[in-house]
């Protein structure tokens, strides 16, 4: 399985912040943004990794994680013109894909939970069995602002909308999709929407027609943050410092997770650790890297 990470976007509900930054390399309390995502694909065992963003920023996560062999993985970079829809992302990752089962997330997207690592290598195992899509809902207050799914008991969709003026369920689709291999396709095949976007729900929606959309509910237990806005961007960093600080654990730390899967070296832990080690981020992975 491949994973992709759509990092694009004007970001015009951050702006002043975002007028000449990508909102993906902002920090969420300790930690650029786009740390968290990255974790997700990692946490599901995926270290195949595309990263798409627009012509003016490729260079600066370039920058930041280079071939990814740092973290042991393998990083490539693909440019979207212009933000034309979440559902490009799949067209664009054709080439990169190659047929394979992938998982694609979006840049400010952030999941922490108990147990996710277990649900993501499940869903992954799901794939590999069953094909087909799977989606995470979770519970929200304002489902206008989302795709918005509806299930039955065994998690299978029964409708699936964007934005929707009167919302059959609470259930947001989050930004983390797994698709099979027809995915590509059916992307090329989506119309832009009345907001001119190819919309990723419409390739959920072909899905469901299919009878192969799956969904996830990510229910207590789970907390979910889109990051596009002011007040959700300062939410997320306020929960992330109050975890982080309250357990000592760090959510999002792509250093230690390359290094507890076994993909680097404590050696190489401890280097990367010495160029941070002013910080609480160094000090982490300097106790990470001796087992503390
Ligand atoms: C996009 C998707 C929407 C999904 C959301 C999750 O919304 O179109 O279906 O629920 O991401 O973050 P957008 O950020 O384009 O408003």
């Amino acid at each position: 399985m491949r994973g992709i990470i759509l990092a694009g976007g004007s970001a015009t509900r951050l702006y002043p912040a975002t007028i000449c930054l990508n909102k993906h390399l902002l920090p969420v309390y300790n930690k650029p943004m786009i740390y968290y995502p990255l974790s997700i694909l990692m946490l599901a065992g995926i270290r195949d990794i595309l990263l798409i963003t627009g012509p003016r920023d490729i260079e600066s996560f370039r920058g930041i994680f280079g071939t990814g062999e740092r973290l042991g993985l393998k990083f490539s970079y693909a440019v979207q013109e212009k933000p034309n829809g979440l559902a490009e992302a799949l067209i664009i990752g054709k080439e990169f894909s190659r047929g394979q089962d992938v998982c694609l997330i979006l840049g400010d997207n952030i999941f922490f939970g108990h147990g996710l690592p277990a649900l993501l290598k499940e869903t992954v195992r799901g794939m590999k069995k069953q094909g087909g899509a799977y989606v995470f809902a979770s519970n929200v207050q304002d489902p206008e602002r989302y795709g918005i799914v509806e299930f039955d008991s065994r998690g299978v969709a029964i409708s699936v909308e964007e934005k929707p003026k009167k919302p059959k369920s609470n259930w947001a689709v989050t930004g983390l999709y797994f698709f099979d291999k027809n995915c590509c396709e059916i992307a090329q095949g989506v119309k832009p929407s009345g907001r001119g976007e190819l919309e990723i729900t419409s390739v959920n929606e072909e899905y469901l027609k299919r009878g192969e959309l799956h969904v996830n509910p990510i229910g207590r237990g789970f907390a979910w943050f889109d990051a596009g806005t002011h007040d959700s961007f300062l939410e997320a960093s306020k929960f992330i410092a109050t975890i982080e600080t309250r357990t000592g654990y760090m959510v999002g730390c792509i250093e230690e997770i390359a290094f507890s899967r076994g993909w680097i070296k404590k050696d190489a832990l401890l280097e990367m650790a010495e160029t941070l080690k002013k910080t609480e981020y160094g000090k982490y992975l300097i106790k990470a890297a001796r087992g503390d």
